[in-house]
């Protein structure tokens, strides 16, 4: 991201992003869920630092994005923040948390309060999104796949009607106040349409290469799972190497290679000498 000025507030994040889009500058974004990972992304120049309710699918075990509650959101949402400093940080509105205008407010509020520059919430919900811009609160919208609404994961807005209601969607929701659009799981074409109809930024997941920017999973990047996606490509392979490294530390330690001299310390010879002396009294 061009740089905004240090401490230059949420809304000259918003506005440097932004501008990425006219003058053609692709934005990176990376879901993020715990500290080492958000200096990684900071150290790496990520744009923007998101804390994505697939936290619970990729961290928490769980089965289903659904289960993340408020809690979950927070704890995760202060542990990257302690790691980023100038990114954009995003947090993600878990389900039920904006199922009335006045919800979804007092919900972001508390995201905005922990150092959230912006909120993202899934689906059509325009009355929230232009509640949550009259607080000034900076709101990225998302459509196409919605994991908190959907159920199976197909592709989205495949028949020309489906993807002129997205296109008319997207336009509400900007009109209603959004900064930003997610766009996940759509026809390439469909994602060019809404991102050359829109005045704001559009962020794609598997929604082709021509929105202004990309957003994916970071365990997805990093090998982590051990689901193939076609949209993804896998930067390296964390579950092989991290495996490898965990069997070799247990093999280690049972064959007593570890630790080795060079993980120890060790008492001067004199106050060995010293100790053997005093405990040789105390016999
Ligand atoms: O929760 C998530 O991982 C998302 C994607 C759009 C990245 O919302």
């Amino acid at each position: 991201m061009p740089d905004s000025g240090r401490g230059g507030g949420s809304g000259e994040k918003t506005s440097a992003l932004q501008a990425m889009k006219g003058a053609g500058e692709k934005i990176a974004v990376l879901t993020c869920y715990d500290y080492p990972t958000a200096v990684w992304q900071e150290e790496a120049g990520v744009d923007v630092i998101f804390v994505a309710d697939s936290v619970g699918t990729n961290m928490l075990g769980y089965g289903d994005e659904r289960e993340v509650t408020m809690e979950d959101m927070i704890h995760h949402l202060k542990a990257v923040r302690r790691g980023v400093k100038h990114a954009y940080l995003l947090a993600d509105m878990p389900f039920g948390s904006c199922d009335t205008p006045d919800a979804a407010v007092e919900n972001a509020l508390r995201f905005v309060d922990l150092g959230a520059d912006g909120i993202k919430l899934e689906g059509y919900k325009v009355e929230a999104v232009e509640a949550l811009a009259l607080r000034g609160v900076d709101t990225w919208a998302h459509l196409g796949l919605n994991p908190q609404i959907h159920h199976k994961r197909r592709l989205q807005a495949r028949t020309a009607p489906a993807a002129a209601r997205l296109v008319k969607r997207a336009r509400s929701l900007q009109e209603a106040g959004a900064s930003f659009l997610v766009l996940e799981l759509i026809p390439e074409e469909v994602g060019n349409l809404v991102t050359r109809r829109l005045t704001i930024p559009t962020i794609g997941i598997a929604a082709g290469r021509l929105t202004d920017g990309q957003v994916l999973v970071v365990t997805d990047v990093l090998g982590m799972g051990d689901r193939e996606f076609r949209h993804v490509t896998r930067y390296t392979d964390f579950s092989v190497d991290g495996r490898e490294a965990l069997r070799r530390y247990v093999a280690d330690v049972r064959e007593g290679r570890f630790p080795g001299e060079r993980h120890v310390g060790h008492l001067s010879a004199e106050e060995r000498a010293s100790l053997e002396s005093g405990v040789m009294e105390d016999e």
